[in-house]
């Protein structure tokens, strides 16, 4: 029995193409390159060797990532078996998967533009420069539109900006792969199952291990966060009066509750001629309110 052998490219902006070929990869215990120009400039690069060649690419501006490449190395080599897979911000939907097609081959090619859609991620925050002029333009536009006259997507996408949001999934690459698995015959589909399974184990727990070890790296960076923010207030209370700070003090309970003073309160031992436990008891304290705020002053001489 020869082995089927399956060759995934890709090319990938943000990563989420790439997690996406890594994936599918793993299913079909297949190779995976990144397809860039040298890829496929390199002399010993030869698609031919392969029974299948997947080419995955991210849709920026509606346009496959790679595509004209991708197109250009199949008709230098003659390969009978192969199909596209893209990744975009859209839902996946049979209308989607048309647009690509529409968008991306030509007519005489779209008869063997097998294409399968991958809903992707967004990530305002790590784009470009140029990228989020582009996305800050599409948002300016949604924006103009009133609230009931935006698509439901649009309003996803809106919500979305500046923000992070990441609606991959592994489930999404299982026609992709029943797609290619349906090349294979039974031997050769019994040969591959058993290494792909240990392969999508290893790639769960790798990313399992990834996922604990930033939400690790977040709760550090959040701590570290709330620690400078501390010590800043610290600082600023060390340059006020007993009595501004004290008023400080009061303010901050009466926003964020007397449980969050106390540590300020025995830092800087500042005592209340009554005990404050709830911000509803301030209400019956003196009333600062008419005052202006020491803090804000305090604030306003330090940038004089
Ligand atoms: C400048 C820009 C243009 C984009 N244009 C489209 C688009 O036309 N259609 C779409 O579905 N997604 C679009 N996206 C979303 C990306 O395709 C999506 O974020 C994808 O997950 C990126 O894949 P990558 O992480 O592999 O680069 C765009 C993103 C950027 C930054």
């Amino acid at each position: 029995m020869e082995e089927f052998r399956t060759l995934v490219l890709y090319r990938s902006q943000h990563g989420t193409t790439k997690r996406y070929a890594q994936w599918i990869a793993d299913a079909l215990n297949a190779d995976i390159m990144e397809a860039s120009k040298k890829t496929f400039n390199d002399w010993s690069f030869k698609m031919t060797r392969y029974d299948m060649v997947l080419f995955g690419g991210n849709i920026n501006e509606r346009g496959i990532n790679g595509i004209k490449d991708y197109k250009a190395a199949l008709s230098k080599e003659r390969i009978d078996n192969f199909a596209f897979f893209c990744v975009g911000s859209y839902p996946a939907s049979e209308e989607t998967v048309q647009e690509h097609i529409v968008d991306n081959f030509k007519e005489n090619e779209r008869a063997k533009a097998k294409l399968f859609y991958f809903r992707g991620r967004l990530d305002f925050i790590g784009l470009s420069w140029y990228e989020k002029r582009i996305m800050g333009g599409l948002m300016k536009a949604i924006e103009k539109k009133y609230e009931e006259d935006r698509t439901p997507i649009e309003a996803e996408l809106l919500e979305a900006y500046y923000d992070d949001i990441d609606w991959s999934d592994k489930s999404y690459i299982q026609p992709l792969v029943d797609y290619v698995k349906s090349f294979m015959t039974p031997e050769q589909l019994a040969y591959m199952e058993p290494i792909a399974a240990e392969k999508i184990a290893e790639r769960t727990r790798i990313e399992e291990e990834e996922e604990a070890a930033w939400e690790e790296e977040m709760k550090r960076r959040e701590a570290l966060y709330y620690e400078n923010e501390a010590q800043k207030e610290k600082d600023k209370l060390k340059k006020m009066s007993k009595k501004q700070r004290e008023y400080y003090i009061r303010k901050k309970a009466e926003r964020e509750g007397a449980e969050s003073v106390e540590e300020l309160k025995k830092a800087f031992g500042v005592e209340f001629e009554e005990d404050i436990e709830t911000a509803s008891d301030i209400e019956s304290l003196d009333d600062y309110s008419e005052h202006e705020d020491p803090a804000e002053e305090v604030q306003e001489e330090e940038k004089e």
